[in-house]
C-alpha cells in the first residue's frame, strides 16, 4: 500500500465571480507533500500563487477539489497551518512580546499555563533573535525585525504547516539573506514543512526541496515540479558553484522566461 501524502491538493479549481463575471484562476492544481518537505512556489505575478496559500491557509474556498492535511479535508483557518504574509500583519498597538503572545495564548491558553506561554513566547522570539526588542512597538522596528516577529509568531503557534507568501519580498538585499539563513536554520532544527511562495529563482533554489513551478493564468496550473537534489545544511557562499544549483536555477529561469513567459494583461 502506497503511503498517504501529508498535505494533499486534491484537484483544486478555483473562480471568482464578481459583477456577473467569472474568471478561473487555478485549473486542476494536484500536488502531494511530505512532512518536513519545504516547497516553494513560483510564477509571474497575478497567475494566483497567493490564491493558492490562502486555499490551503482556510481563508479562500475552493471551487472544486479539496485540501487534505493528514488525510483530512481542511477548509476553515486553524492553528494546524499558520500563514506570514508578505506585509507583516503585525498589530501596531501591541509590543513586539505581546504580538506573539496574543497567538500563544490563543493556540495554548488551556493547554500551557501562564509562565509556560510566556517562555514559549521568549523561546519563539530567541528562534528569530528578538528577544532583544520584545518591548518594542512594530512603528520602532525595521521592516526585517517585523518580518522576524511575524515567522516567531506563526512558529509559536506549532503549526504542521507554516505558509509563507513571498516572506521576504518587502526587504533589502541583505536583510533578506539573513532572513533566509535564519528559515533554513529553523526549517533544519525544527522540521516543519513549509510552503513558501517567491518570486526570486535564487531564494527558491536555495531553500526548497521542491520547486512547484504555476503556468500563467487565466487557468493557471502546475506547469513543472523540479526537486533540487542538494545536500543540507546548504551555504549560499559554497551552493553558488555547485553543479547542481546551476542546474535547477537554469530550469527554473528557462521555464519562467522561455516556456510561459510573463504576458501583460490586455
Ligand atoms: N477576492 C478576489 N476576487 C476576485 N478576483 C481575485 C480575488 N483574489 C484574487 N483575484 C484574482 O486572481 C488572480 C490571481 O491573484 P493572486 O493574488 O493569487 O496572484 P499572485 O500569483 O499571488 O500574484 P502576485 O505575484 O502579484 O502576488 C488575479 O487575477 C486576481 O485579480
Ligand atoms: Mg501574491
Amino acid at each position: 500500500m502506497s503511503q498517504k501524502p501529508y498535505l494533499k491538493l486534491d484537484q483544486i479549481d478555483k473562480s471568482f465571480t464578481r459583477a456577473g463575471r467569472t474568471s478561473e484562476v487555478l485549473k486542476g492544481i494536484e500536488l502531494a507533500i511530505d512532512k518536513g518537505e519545504f516547497v516553494s512556489i513560483i510564477g509571474h505575478s497575478g497567475c494566483g500563487k497567493s490564491t493558492l496559500l490562502n486555499i490551503i491557509a482556510g481563508l479562500t474556498p475552493v471551487t472544486q477539489g479539496a485540501v487534505l492535511l493528514e488525510d483530512r479535508e481542511v477548509n476553515a483557518p486553524g492553528p494546524d497551518r499558520a500563514v506570514v504574509f508578505q506585509n507583516h500583519s503585525l498589530l501596531p498597538w501591541l509590543t513586539v512580546y505581546e504580538n506573539v503572545r496574543l497567538a500563544v495564548d490563543k493556540v495554548f491558553g488551556r493547554a500551557k499555563s501562564k509562565a509556560e506561554r510566556h517562555a514559549w513566547t521568549l523561546h519563539n522570539l530567541d528562534l528569530v533573535q528578538m528577544g532583544h526588542a520584545r518591548d518594542k512597538r512594530p512603528s520602532e522596528i525595521s521592516g526585517g525585525m517585523k518580518q522576524r516577529v511575524g515567522i516567531a509568531r506563526a512558529l509559536a503557534m506549532e503549526p504542521k504547516v507554516l505558509l509563507l507568501d513571498e516572506p521576504f519580498g518587502a526587504l533589502d538585499a541583505l536583510t533578506r539573506a539573513h532572513l533566509q539563513d535564519s528559515v533554513m536554520q529553523i526549517h533544519a532544527a525544527l522540521g516543519n514543512t513549509v510552503i513558501m511562495i517567491t518570486h526570486d529563482v535564487d531564494e527558491a533554489v536555495l531553500l526548497s526541496d521542491r520547486i512547484v513551478m504555476m503556468t500563467n493564468g487565466p487557468a493557471a496550473h502546475i506547469g513543472e515540479v523540479l526537486g533540487v537534489p542538494m545536500e543540507r545544511p546548504r551555504k549560499r557562499l559554497e551552493v553558488v558553484s555547485d553543479p547542481a544549483y546551476l542546474r535547477c536555477r537554469e530550469a527554473v529561469l528557462r521555464f519562467l522566461y522561455e516556456r510561459h513567459r510573463y504576458v501583460e494583461a490586455a
